[in-house]
């Protein structure tokens, strides 16, 4: 039973609706469009070539109806009755006329009103085997039954259908057709046995560069068909469908400025409008929701201001070297605003920490420093629900992290560490340096370079950030920047 399984295995992973499913639009269109042609043009071809093999063969018949009374007349002229006489006229005509006939003859028989053979043709070798092998081509019984139609309905002339037999020794098919007329002012038939292979293979012939004709027209067109079919899909539903799957997808990933704009049809339109619009309400519901929010950090910065008044002077220092070292580096201008941003409350989950340990004028023992530690966590689960400010958040989650890994909370390495984050790491470490605390002045800036320098290969900054920092701070004889700094906190 394993192959029987097997099949059905395959049967269902292969089914003709699988594969229909897995077809694009167009694939799909076109695949309908190619088997309704397919069947329509086969359909044509069949009623046509019908036609046409009806056509022949009744100009065959009509030929040799026109033959027979060529003959005919030969037969009244000559008003003998003597067999051997009538079979000189027959032999004359198969012989000296066959060759302007369409179709070729097998013989041609005289017959008498009871349907006797009085005389035919000599049939060839290849004819006499052909007959001897072929089960039922009696036709003298045939044109024998002419005799009968013609007496009995005064007919012109008899027969006219094709026969086929079939030869069981060769493979043969042999196509005849036998045409019978009343001999004038006698009580003869004269029959004509047709061999109609010359004008099937003309027929065949014909049906061939029909065929190819046709498939040919019908594989071009196909072709064209597809491109313009495709063409006018892509234009007018897949791209239009694409850009609306686009910008959706964006709009749920929080980017709610995106819009979709202009399509190219009515319909499309209608929905695409509808997505916009609602993206407009959900981005002015967040905006206003999130500028609530920022009030809200603000408050709360506040509030850490009044617990730490130290933290509110380092957040404005940090903001501002950070900025500095920005534009060093050729940030834009919204990146330059969402640093100065992320930077002024980058410590705002220091709030979270216990005034003891904040505010601790010795140094930190393992669990105080622990409790220290938690606070980017704390500011990335305070600004979580800013979602358009996702760097904003990543600036204050990360600005403790190193570029060589050994930072927290995350432990990001080297690019995986956002460059705003990595901008304020410096900044903050620079005023943890230089800056003034209650307990501790603050080393001079030569100190703080020397030792920025000697540590540039400790693998804790942004070698690149940390060497335009040093230039920075050399370029524009710090001290100034340092009072701007201090002055504007
Ligand atoms: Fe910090």
């Amino acid at each position: 039973m394993p192959a029987l399984q097997d099949m059905v295995h395959f049967k269902s992973r292969f089914s003709m609706g699988k594969i229909f499913a897995n077809l694009s639009l167009t694939q799909r269109v076109m695949t309908i469009i190619f088997f309704g042609i397919l069947f329509v043009g086969i359909t044509i071809a069949i009623m046509l070539e019908n036609e046409h093999h009806k056509s022949v063969l009744q100009q065959n018949k009509m030929q040799a109806v026109t033959f027979l009374y060529g003959i005919e007349r030969d037969l009244i002229e000559t008003e003998a009755n003597d067999p051997k006489v009538l079979n000189q006229i027959l032999q004359k005509a198969a012989t000296h006329r066959n060759g302007e006939l369409e179709f070729s003859l097998f013989s041609l028989s005289l017959l008498n009103a009871e349907g006797g053979v009085v005389t035919k043709t000599s049939q060839s070798k290849e004819h006499q085997m052909v007959m001897g092998q072929t089960q039922g081509a009696d036709f003298d019984s045939m044109a024998g039954h002419h005799v009968q139609l013609l007496q009995k309905e005064n007919s012109p002339f008899a027969g006219g259908e094709v026969q086929y037999f079939h030869d069981d020794k060769t493979g043969q098919k042999i196509t005849t057709m036998t045409v019978s007329i009343p001999v004038k002012n006698t009580d003869y038939i004269l029959s004509a046995n047709l061999d109609l292979k010359k004008t099937m293979a003309a027929i065949e012939q014909t049906d061939r560069v029909f065929e190819q004709t046709l498939f040919g027209s019908f594989a071009i067109g196909f072709l064209v068909l597809y491109g313009v079919i495709d063409f006018a899909i892509r234009k007018g539903l897949v791209n239009p469908i694409r850009k609306i799957s686009i910008v959706t997808s964006d709009i749920s990933h929080g980017n709610f400025s995106a819009r979709i704009g202009d399509l190219c049809c009515p319909e499309l339109q209608h929905l695409g409008t509808s997505v916009d619009r609602m993206a407009e309400n959900i981005e002015q519901l967040i905006s206003e929701q999130e500028t609530a929010y920022l009030q809200s950090l603000k408050s709360l910065m506040k509030a850490l201001e009044a617990k730490d008044p130290y933290t509110a002077q380092h957040s404005a220092r940090v903001a501002k070297f950070s900025v500095l070292l920005g534009k060093q580096v050729g940030l834009p201008p919204k990146e330059l605003k969402l640093l100065e941003k992320g930077a002024l409350m980058h410590d705002l989950g220091k709030i979270g920490v216990p005034d003891n340990v904040l505010n601790k004028p010795s140094a930190l023992d393992d669990a105080e420093f622990l409790q220290m530690k938690s606070h980017p966590v704390t500011t990335a689960k305070i600004m979580k629900p800013l979602s358009r400010f996702k760097e904003f958040a990543q600036i204050a989650a990360w600005h403790h992290e190193r570029w060589d890994g050994k930072g927290y909370p995350d432990g990001l390495q080297g690019e995986e560490i956002p460059i705003l984050a990595r901008i304020v790491c410096i900044a903050d470490t620079w005023d943890a340096m230089t800056g003034d605390r209650i307990y501790r002045k603050g080393m001079s800036q030569e100190k703080a370079i020397s030792i920025m320098e000697n540590e540039k290969d400790s693998g804790q900054w942004d070698p690149y950030l940390l060497q335009e920092f040093i230039s920075l701070i050399k370029e524009n004889n710090q001290p100034s920047i340092e009072m701007e700094t201090r002055q504007s906190a």
